[in-house]
């Protein structure tokens, strides 16, 4: 077993390393395939760390890695101790965590409460015995009809019938029985598996569906009382208290990092009070349309709630940002994820750039989602039978699901695997476009002007500067449409999100631009980083 110090090799003990850490978000089956299976794996993720250290980041938060039957990509989790044969063994996940912190990087690993596998031995045992059943909700019908109309956030009712004429709640896919919070075991059990990890060196959990665990008990419709039956009930609150008690008795604390998606502000700040999570992602910030009034109020009320952003533009779950911001509305108001009748993709890659200098001089932590370093657009050709995501599956379509997002990584070479898988391997598990020889690392790297070396300039710079990473921001004067801000000490970002080119602030020294500048005008579209004394 890895020793639990983080002082071995290169990670500094830091107390509040999570508040502005710069987290790649490693999603494992489609970021690099060491066994030639078609699936990215351990390996993989081993082989490639140099490029992360290279990168500049500081934590890989690491989707699902656990023993699962992957009806939801390892969200349907078996076995929370074991990895899966999949991506390697858990001797494996060890060396791995020993390496990055070799190289400065923490981990996080992704820790699913809500709900298991039916696969997992407790819904096993539920499928017999009685007693065993009351770890998870299990209910009589109403007649024939499930015990309650709650509908599954993946399409379809909530309620799958067992033999014996039971039925059980899933929030998610049949395969993903939800657990029950109020009994001991299930609170016992998931405090003993972040112990595991955290004793294996692991620097951080992220809590999936952090807001769905406790539910009403009577199971009500939603809207019949004021709290909803599932979703951000007061009870959920204790089990983050008791998380944090664990997470804080380690010397060096570990971070716990909520996947909050809540509206309400207020209701969303709760969940990041000091007994509880550290922090959360701004999914506000991920939704927002590329507008800088929107934009603005957004990040005022960041500075609001949260005790240090997190801001985040992309996960595994919805459109890439690239794919978002080249569409006629940049908004995710349609929805998270939708199909686009018409993308201007080199647009999208232009206010992506842009978007990464503004995210990444804001004040907090910053979540990169593998592939967004190389500017990949969403994927949507994928064909149907290709397809993986239950949602695609449970909507009949009507919800063109994740896979467009989770299409593995480009690393060399002209065609398919593009480096992803070695030489006569298995296809990749999702089919990767004929135009994607073009964004590979292998070309990036080398290409001043590319993508990847504008996230690895400013990775550099932000990881150097005093001002920037955690800390406060001040707004500057600017035209309409013009973001513009500074980080203290002479350190300021300007964001054009208006139609035309503005000017530039006098006796500013540029450091860094999305796009390279004409002159003294700041073009539409187009971030820059300024240090100059007079910008306060
Ligand atoms: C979270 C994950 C998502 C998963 C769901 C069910 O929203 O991010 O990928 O499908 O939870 O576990």
């Amino acid at each position: 077993m890895v020793a639990a110090t983080h002082k071995q090799g290169g990670i500094l003990p830091s107390p509040t390393w999570w508040r502005d850490a710069a987290i790649y978000q490693l999603y494992p089956r489609s970021f690099a395939d060491g066994n030639g299976d078609g699936v990215g794996d351990l390996a993989g993720a081993r082989s490639r760390l140099d490029y992360l250290a290279e990168l500049g980041i500081d934590a890989i938060w690491f989707n699902p890695w656990y023993l699962s039957p992957m009806a939801d990509a390892g969200y349907d989790v078996a076995d929370y101790r074991e990895i899966d044969p999949l991506f390697g063994t858990l001797a494996e996940a060890e060396k791995l965590i020993q390496e990055a912190h070799e190289r400065g990087i923490r981990i996080i690993v992704d820790i699913v409460p809500n709900h298991c596998s039916d696969r997992h031995r407790w819904f096993q045992e539920a499928l017999t015995s009685q007693t065993a059943r009351e770890r998870f909700w299990f209910r009589p019908g109403r007649g024939d009809l499930p015990p309650n109309d709650w509908q599954s956030i993946f399409g379809g009712p909530a309620w799958t019938q067992v033999a014996d004429g039971q039925w059980y709640l899933h929030l998610f896919a049949p395969e993903q029985p939800d657990l029950n919070w109020n009994h001991p075991d299930v609170r016992a059990e998931f405090e003993d598996v972040l112990r595991f990890w955290f004793d294996r060196g692991v620097d951080g959990i992220r809590v999936d569906s952090a807001a769905l665990c406790a539910k009403d008990p009577a199971l009500p419709e939603p809207g019949l009382s004021a709290s909803h039956p599932f979703i951000d009930r007061e009870e959920v609150h204790e089990i983050y208290r008791s998380w944090r008690t664990v997470a804080d008795s380690y010397p060096d604390p570990r971070a716990l990092i909520g996947e909050v998606w809540l509206e309400d502000q207020e209701r969303f700040a709760r969940y990041l009070r000091p007994d509880e999570m550290h922090a959360a992602f701004n999914f506000d910030f991920l939704g927002c349309a590329w507008d800088a009034a929107a934009l603005r109020a957004c990040i005022d009320q960041t500075m609001t709630w949260h005790p240090s952003g997190s801001w985040v533009l992309s996960n595994h779950d919805v459109t890439r940002h690239v794919t978002r911001y080249g569409r006629p509305d940049t908004s995710t108001a349609a929805g998270i994820r939708q199909y686009n009748p018409v993308v201007d993709v080199p647009l999208g890659t232009r206010r992506a750039r842009a978007a990464a200098l503004l995210t990444l001089a804001l004040p907090g932590s910053v979540y990169i989602y593998q592939g967004e370093e190389l500017g990949l657009p969403e994927v949507e050709d994928i064909p149907a039978e290709r397809r993986d995501d239950p949602i695609y599956h449970r909507t009949g379509g009507d919800d063109p699901g994740r896979d467009g997002c989770r299409v593995p990584l480009p690393w060399s070479g002209e065609r398919e695997p593009y480096g992803f898988s070695p030489n006569g391997a298995a296809p990749p598990w999702l089919p990767q476009p004929d135009a994607w020889s073009s964004l590979s690392v292998a070309v990036q790297e080398p290409d001043p002007a590319s993508m990847l070396s504008l996230y690895r300039s400013a990775l550099r710079i932000r990881a150097g500067h005093p001002a920037l990473g955690d800390g406060t921001m001040t707004w500057l004067p600017a035209p309409d449409g013009v973001l513009a801000f500074s980080r203290g000490a002479g350190f300021a970002c300007m964001v054009n999100l208006s139609p035309a080119a503005v000017a530039l602030p006098e006796h500013a020294e540029l450091v860094l631009a999305s796009t390279p500048l004409a002159g003294e005008l700041l073009a539409p579209d187009t971030a820059v980083w300024l240090m100059a004394g007079p910008l306060e």
